[in-house]
């Protein structure tokens, strides 16, 4: 995996969060701080497994249903290191049991698909809510620090010539069956903060690109048509603007929050860089030396969020959190490389994902 730019900048092993205090005969010792990772083997959350056990002094458990879009391989980097079970958030006993082991639960598992979920919304349903809500009860029963992680997709879409950015006051006004149950799992999580006291915070993170992407989303689906001699597709006009991080600075962000965030609040995480897909695609293949019109224009998704962007000033002011990665063209070419080198991991997937996208017909 290639090397973050200014890897000094990670947050550091600290004793705040990070690890709690034992008393061993008498002896006051530190022991590492025990992480329950749910969704650990998707995109954002293996890419988050690796920079915490490298960051943190913790002892790692992944809780991950291994759907079509977890790949156990993401992990095989730390897979010595950390403890992976096989099973979903949807489980209330095993949720129960890993939770009371741990003392901090990092939620990313989610159904998070915009496409699939205006195919079939049941199971966005069941991991986005239902799975939440086990989440949210263990912790409440067993008294543990939750972060939950959410996206920019709950507060709705923005027009292209409006100044306003999403803050942590924008109003909830989701768009999609996906992005409606991530609301309602963050309503879930206000709630029961302030119902019952749960040591919760919650993020909200406008769109990650980099290595271990799904290649049904967007970036990597067009890396691996142009590698295969396949234009690109872009939906609709081509309009839609995006704010692009690469995950590396989202996880980050995670850790200056589970350090430092306080407890009760949100938080949002961006890294200012919108781009419209058509100026990506091009960039794509740029970078992979095809004619910047080498792509094709097909019908649109339906509900098609116009424009994400991210103000994250209070993260930034409150927490010290910068983004490292500040150059997209340079992430861009490092996760182009990837997939280039690592056709192993996706090539497996790639005939289903076009074949799931024929059906749409886009
Ligand atoms: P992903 O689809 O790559 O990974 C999801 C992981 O969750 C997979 O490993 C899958 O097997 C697992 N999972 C699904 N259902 C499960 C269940 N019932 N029980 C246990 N595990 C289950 O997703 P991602 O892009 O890594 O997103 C992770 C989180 O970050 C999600 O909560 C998503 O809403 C949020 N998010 C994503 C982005 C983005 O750009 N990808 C941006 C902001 C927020
Ligand atoms: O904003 C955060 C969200 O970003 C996350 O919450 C979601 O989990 C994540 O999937 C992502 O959602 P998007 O719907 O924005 O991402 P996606 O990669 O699916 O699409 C990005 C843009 O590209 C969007 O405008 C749709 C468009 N698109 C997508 C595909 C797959 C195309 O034009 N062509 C494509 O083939």
């Amino acid at each position: 995996m290639p090397a973050p730019p200014d890897s000094a900048a990670i947050p550091t092993r600290s004793t705040g969060d990070s690890a709690r205090l034992c008393v061993i005969l008498g002896a006051v010792t530190m022991a590492p701080m025990r992480l329950l990772v749910t969704g650990g083997a998707g995109f954002i959350g293996s890419n988050f497994v690796r920079q915490a056990l490298d960051a943190l002094d913790c002892q790692v458990d992944v809780l991950d249903a291994l759907t079509y879009a977890g790949d156990r391989s993401s992990l095989a980097e730390v897979e010595h290191r950390i403890n992976f079970v096989h099973g979903s958030v949807t489980d209330a006993a095993i949720v129960d049991e890993l939770v009371r082991q741990a003392d901090t639960v990092v939620h990313f598992a989610a159904e998070s698909h915009n496409d699939n979920s205006v195919v079939d919304p049941s199971p966005f349903v069941q991991t986005n809510l239902i799975g939440t809500f086990n989440i949210l009860e263990s912790v409440r029963r067993h008294d543990k620090r939750l972060h939950h992680i959410s996206t920019d997709e709950v507060f709705g879409d923005l027009e292209l010539d409006e100044e306003r950015r999403f803050t942590e006051e924008s109003a909830f006004d989701p768009s999609s069956p996906y992005s409606s149950t991530k609301a309602g799992s963050d309503l879930m999580v206000r709630g029961w903060i302030r119902s019952f006291g749960v040591r919760a915070t919650i993020s909200h993170c406008s769109n990650n690109y980099g290595p271990f992407h799904h290649i049904e989303k967007f970036i990597p689906r067009q890396i691996t048509n142009v590698i295969d001699g396949v234009r690109p597709k872009v939906y609709g006009s081509g309009q839609n603007v995006r704010d692009w991080i690469h995950v590396h600075d989202h996880n980050t962000a995670v850790n200056a929050i589970l350090e430092r965030g306080r407890i009760g609040q949100t938080y949002l995480i961006g890294a200012e860089c919108e781009l419209n897909n058509i100026v990506v695609v091009q960039e794509i293949l740029r970078l992979m030396g095809r004619p910047d019109d080498w792509f094709d224009m097909v019908g649109d998704r339906p509900g098609h969020d116009l424009r994400y962007a991210i103000d994250s000033s209070k993260l930034q002011a409150e927490l010290g959190w910068k983004p490292q990665y500040l150059n997209f063209r340079d992430g861009l070419a490092q996760t182009i490389e990837w997939y280039q080198q690592n056709e192993s991991w996706w090539r497996p997937k790639k005939e289903a994902t076009e074949a799931k996208y024929r059906e749409m017909g886009r």
